[in-house]
């Protein structure tokens, strides 16, 4: 119980850090027997002091309350975070209320006397028990013997707490539900129910209370996740949560549990915009960390049947399943041509939320091939899947709902084919607009495609549901862009042949080219078979066109032709940075100064998107493949795929749900929250001036020593006074002592930990130019804390969803 020892002690190094104290309130501990009973101020605090139970008011100064449990003791002080209402529905006159346990094991609240709200239970063994857990379960027991009558647990409001389920139970024809509050003021419960669907293949969804119709879906369980919420694997890097899943004859149920103090603050509400946030208490306040719906796809059926929904950063497109096309008499895609029982082909699409499983049947854990050929013999079957976890091979019947693609994650989806259907080419997508073919270079038309584009979404909004709409970011109008028409740029690069390929991205390949006039160019290609592609093209172009810096990759124009976006960029002789600074010959070529010019330059054109540009943009991959260097060894940031934009100066902190980026590069808020700022920018940049100082890679850094990663480990040099070791050798004498300890040093104070403790891009700028004392980093960065049990060191799951 060590563990437990270690959560009391570190919970009560909280409590005692607070200044604040409940005034006025008496606990009687965390129990309360038969014949007893609690009046207003009187509350019943968990034996470890995690939660409190007693009357609340969501609403300052009212002389009525409920009953509910909350944190005890945790921020925001002013609003409590209740986590559970036993009268939801009607609040009591707190001066006449009392909640009283029977001798016979009944929890009732009485006001003026009356029964307002009661568990309706008895004990046999008259020697009832309520107790107040840790975990935050109301538990309500027969005297010693450990039966449960009644528990908080069963009855959950609009929080899931870690322990408690969510799912339903055979033996008595119930499931385990949610109902948000009706507003922030008002418990009672309010529109929607989110619950698990216990069909065939059980899927967890939101409901409208009054249609009964479906509004979201997280999709089935595949043993680690859900697979419709793939962002819910990346949690798993919050470390010591384990999801838990089961599912037998008596019931089905999903459930979090905690290992540690830290991930034991967590809940998962459904709040009244119907949308479920999972919150973590940080040690000073609560972050959502994971958000469902996070964006259009994630709403029920949203581009209509058989049509796949994918969103990209500024707009969300609808494209047919193969097969289909769209249809005037539903919302969605129809059959072009019947399927038949004979008809054995299939088209395979990837990473997708396998459709609505109310209609379809888990054949078990069997082989793809086995999974085909039993679809195969059925002839209703239109489309297979086999994902991980319980449910194995499965097979639909019918129209195909609610199906939408992800950048990474998900699962394939194998749809059959109508006999004649040999092609496998893809449905374009509808939301793009095919231009006619441009004659001549220099043609402006890159800005109206992206206006057309824009209206278009409007229209494929008009599929939506009833419901809330998720934010969108605003673009403001582009700069007209040169357009360079396709047949030009296949003459410069000699048809994108292999010889040209400079390198590959995220989203596609770069080609070198050469224009008539002589001009190099360098061409980013995205792939066709990108689903994502367009919207990261258009969030590139539309960013980098209005970006204009000297350590900026400029572009020069643009081509969309049919399926092909392509990106016109300056020409970099030398490639990328970490062509240079891993590569055993080609470092030497790169002296101190030479390097000094480069963190510089960086830095220059870092605080030219954080601050300096008409845009605040945050790159949120930066890392030296993305840095560039022109012929005499200038950088130039490249690579605005998953950038943002932050107008204003008020979201300098946004959650995302989705972390995007490279490993080794992330910042620890980026990984375990999501969380994204300017200052996890600096992070990066901080991580890469180590690695052209060191010459090592952080991510496979080694030494003797494999529980530090490059971090740890410059950090624990510096500590030693021998911060000089960490030079690559291919530096020889060539450094100035006092400018790459300034850079060390200002390197450990962008690692840290604690993202207010980074310095902005100005200060950056000030600390390379000024000849002061710097400041002292606090901390040892506990990524390399983390690194000790490998879980990060060797990783090797792909979190680089759009990296290289
Ligand atoms: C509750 O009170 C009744 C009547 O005073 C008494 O008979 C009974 O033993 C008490 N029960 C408990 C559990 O104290
Ligand atoms: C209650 O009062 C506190 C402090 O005066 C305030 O911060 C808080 O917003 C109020 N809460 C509500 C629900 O009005
Ligand atoms: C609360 O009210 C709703 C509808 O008004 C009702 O369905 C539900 O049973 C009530 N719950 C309780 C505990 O009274
Ligand atoms: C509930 O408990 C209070 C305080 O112990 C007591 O005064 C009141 O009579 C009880 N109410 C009922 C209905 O038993
Ligand atoms: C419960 O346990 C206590 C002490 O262990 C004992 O004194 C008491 O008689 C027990 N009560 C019942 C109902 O078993
Ligand atoms: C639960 O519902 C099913 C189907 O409606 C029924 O067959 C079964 O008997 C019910 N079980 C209980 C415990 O009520
Ligand atoms: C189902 O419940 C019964 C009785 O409640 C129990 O005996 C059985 O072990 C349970 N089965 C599983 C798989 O939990
Ligand atoms: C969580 O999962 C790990 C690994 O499967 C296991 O060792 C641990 O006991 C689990 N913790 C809890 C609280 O279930
Ligand atoms: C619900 O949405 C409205 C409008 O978008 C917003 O003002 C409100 O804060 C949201 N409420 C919650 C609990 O997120
Ligand atoms: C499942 O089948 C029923 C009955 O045919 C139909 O009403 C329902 O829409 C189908 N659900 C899905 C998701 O296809």
């Amino acid at each position: 119980m060590a563990r437990m020892q270690l959560f009391l002690l570190q919970f009560f190094e909280i409590v005692l850090a607070e200044t604040f104290f409940l005034l006025g309130q008496s606990s009687s501990g965390d129990i309360l027997l038969g014949n007893n009973s609690l009046i207003d101020g009187q509350t019943l605090i968990s034996m470890g002091s995690v939660f409190q139970l007693g009357f609340f008011s969501p609403v300052n100064n009212s002389a009525t309350a409920y009953i509910g449990i909350w944190y005890y003791n945790l921020p925001p002080r002013e609003n409590k975070v209740v986590v559970w209402v036993a009268n939801r529905n009607k609040s009591v006159d707190t001066s006449m209320a009392s909640l009283n346990l029977t001798s016979d094991g009944n929890l009732i609240l009485f006001e003026k006397g009356i029964k307002f709200w009661s568990t309706g239970t008895s004990a046999e063994l008259n020697s009832p028990r309520l107790q107040l857990l840790d975990s935050g379960n109301l538990a309500l027991t027969d005297g010693n013997s450990s039966r449960t009558l009644w528990q908080s647990f069963d009855h959950g409001c609009d929080t899931l707490l870690p322990g408690m389920k969510i799912g339903f139970d055979f033996r008595t024809n119930t499931s385990w539900q949610f109902m948000p509050w009706m507003s922030a003021t008002d418990p009672s419960p309010g529109k929607y129910v989110a619950k698990m669907e216990a069909y065939n293949v059980p899927d967890f969804f939101t409901l409208s209370v009054d249609r009964y119709a479906k509004l979201g879906r997280t999709g089935p369980w595949n043993g680690q996740w859900f697979t419709g919420l793939p962002t819910m694997g990346n949690s798993i890097l919050v470390r010591n949560v384990n999801f838990t899943y089961v599912s037998n004859q008596n019931e089905t149920y999903y459930m979090t549990e905690y290992q540690t103090r830290s991930s034991r603050l967590n809940r998962l509400v459904v709040d009244a915009n119907l949308t479920y946030k999972r919150w973590i208490f940080d040690g000073r306040d609560w972050r959502v960390f994971l958000s469902f719906p996070s964006d259009d796809c994630d709403y029920y059926n949203h581009c209509g049947r058989n049509s796949v929904c994918t969103k990209g950063y500024y707009s969300t497109s609808c494209r047919c399943l193969e097969g289909f096309v769209e249809n005037k008499n539903v919302v969605g895609c129809a059959r072009k041509e019947p399927l038949l029982c004979s008809s054995n082909q299939f088209s395979k699409e990837q990473n997708m939320k396998v459709p609505d499983t109310e209609n379809a049947t888990s054949r078990g854990k069997i082989s793809l091939d086995a999974c085909k050929k039993l679809c195969l013999d059925d002839c209703s079957c239109v489309a297979y899947a086999v994902i991980n976890g319980p449910y194995g091979c499965i097979t639909w019947r019918g129209e195909l709902l609610d199906l939408r693609s992800f950048i990474d994650g998900g699962d394939d989806l194998y749809i059959r084919l109508p006999e004649s259907s040999t092609s496998n080419w893809k449905e374009p997508v509808w939301a793009i607009v095919v231009i006619p073919v441009s004659l001549g270079i220099l043609v402006l038309c890159c800005a109206g495609v992206l206006a057309r584009r824009r209206r278009n979404r409007a229209s494929t909004s008009r599929l939506q549901l009833q419901f809330p709409k998720v934010q969108k970011d605003s673009i403001s109008t582009l700069d007209v862009l040169p357009s360079y028409d396709l047949r030009t740029i296949k003459a410069a690069t000699n048809d994108f042949s292999e010889r040209n390929k400079l390198g590959e991205g995220g989203f596609g390949i770069v080609y070198k080219g050469q224009l008539d006039d002589e001009q190099k160019i360098a061409v980013k290609k995205l792939s066709r078979y990108s689903s994502q592609g367009p919207d990261e093209f258009q969030n590139e172009l539309s960013l980098i066109a209005k970006l204009q810096h000297r350590n900026l990759v400029r572009l020069l124009g643009c081509c969309m032709e049919g399926d092909e976006r392509l990106l016109i960029l300056e020409y970099m002789e030398n490639k990328s940075l970490d062509a240079f600074i891993y590569d055993k010959t080609k470092s030497s070529l790169l002296n101190w100064q030479k390097r000094f010019n480069i963190i510089i330059g960086i830095a220059r054109g870092l605080l030219y998107l954080h601050q300096d540009s008409r845009l605040r943009v945050i790159h949120r991959d930066l890392k030296p493949s993305n840095i560039l260097l022109d012929k005499d060894m200038n950088p130039k940031i490249s690579d605005f795929g998953i950038a943002r934009i932050f107008e204003g100066d008020n979201a300098l902190e946004d959650a995302t749900t989705r972390p995007v980026g490279t490993f080794g590069y992330m910042a620890p808020e980026y990984i375990s929250y999501g969380l994204f700022s300017f200052k996890s920018d600096v992070f990066s940049f901080g991580v890469i001036v180590l690695e052209i100082i060191s010459g090592k890679k952080n991510r496979i850094f080694s030494q003797t020593d494999t529980s530090l990663n490059l971090l740890g480990h410059v950090y624990k040099l510096w500590k030693e006074g021998r911060s000089l070791e960490i030079l690559d050798d291919a530096l020889n004498e060539s450094y100035t002592t006092e400018e790459v300890l300034r850079c060390i040093q200002m390197s450990l104070l962008c690692i840290q930990d604690n993202s207010e403790d980074r310095p902005t891009m100005t200060e950056v700028m000030t600390m390379l130019a000024s000849e002061d004392q710097l400041l002292t980093p606090l901390k040892q960065p506990t990524i390399t804390t983390t690194n000790s049990d490998g879980s990060f060191a060797t990783n090797e799951m792909s979190f680089t969803l759009v990296g290289r």
